[in-house]
């Protein structure tokens, strides 16, 4: 199977107070082309860090102090800032859990869809619009050319999500990262959302990195699961091993937790 991605002994640390604190402590793993990795875990685990650490997003009080992760066999880590502007985006794109603050609440929908179009491709205004309401029935928005002119605010919860990976997808990345994308939502929209990305997963040949706390999602829609905890990767397998066969102590106490309240 060929890698897209792969990350070896990755450390972040973070400075407070002076002092410096290891929040992901020699993380390795790697994604598969056409792959979904799911990185599931209790909250502070360092989900979230890792996946930005890929593209060097991370927040400026922390430090990668050692590691590589290769994307398509280059190494981002050793990339200068103006090469890793050009994986950004173009190649690596990322969802987060709430797309209403990622988006500009003075601008429309049409005004921030065609300017990440116009940033990454070479197109003028007018074909930027009509690559914006092909992008927006792409992520099954039914009328496209009138949430061209709303602003977020005037959309659902949902609608935003869509919206948002939209101009995530627009530069057809080889690699989503999306970070809890439907924790902020009911579960009928979360099942939409989740299928969408799935079919869209096969349609556009993406791998999808997907982070969630919940387990019963990646049960659904992994491929492979990694089980963070404490900034460690503590156990990785196929859906299968992770749940018929857990074999670290903090796996199956995160199975149990769910199969107590019947989500599994
Ligand atoms: N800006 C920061 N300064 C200091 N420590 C931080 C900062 N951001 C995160 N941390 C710490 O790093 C650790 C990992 O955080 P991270 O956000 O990656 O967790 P997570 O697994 O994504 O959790 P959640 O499920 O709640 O999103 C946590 O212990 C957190 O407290
Ligand atoms: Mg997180």
């Amino acid at each position: 199977m060929e890698n897209l991605l792969e990350i070896k002994n990755l450390k972040v640390d973070f400075f407070v107070n002076k002092k410096l604190v290891p929040v992901i402590d020699g993380v390795s793993f790697c994604i598969n082309k056409d792959e979904v990795l799911v990185l599931a875990g209790e909250s502070g685990s360092g989900k979230t860090l890792s996946a930005l650490s890929i593209t060097k997003i991370l927040p400026h009080n922390a430090i990668i102090t050692s590691g590589s992760i290769k994307f398509s066999g280059s190494d981002l880590l050793v990339m200068d800032e103006k090469q890793l502007v050009d994986i950004r985006g173009r190649e690596i794109a990322y969802i987060f859990q709430e797309p209403t603050s990622y988006l500009n609440p003075v601008f429309t929908i049409g005004d921030q869809i065609t300017e990440v179009i116009m940033l990454h491709q070479n197109k003028n205004k007018e074909s930027a619009i009509e690559e914006a309401k092909e992008l927006l029935s792409l992520v099954k928005i039914k009328e496209p050319k009138r949430v061209l002119f709303d602003y977020p605010h005037q959309l659902s919860g949902g609608m935003n999500q869509r919206v948002f990976l939209a101009m995530a997808l627009a530069c057809r990345p080889r690699l989503l990262i999306a970070d809890e994308p439907t924790t902020a939502l009911d579960v009928t929209i979360e099942a939409q959302i989740l299928q969408l990305l799935l079919e869209l997963k096969k349609t556009m040949g993406f791998s999808l990195l997907f982070i969630t706390h919940n387990l019963s999602i990646a049960k659904r829609i992994a491929n492979r699961i990694c089980i963070m905890h404490k900034g460690k990767i503590v156990e990785e397998g196929s859906v299968e091993k992770i749940f018929d066969a857990p074999e670290h102590f903090h796996t199956r106490e995160l199975i149990n937790a769910y199969e107590k309240i019947g989500k599994l």
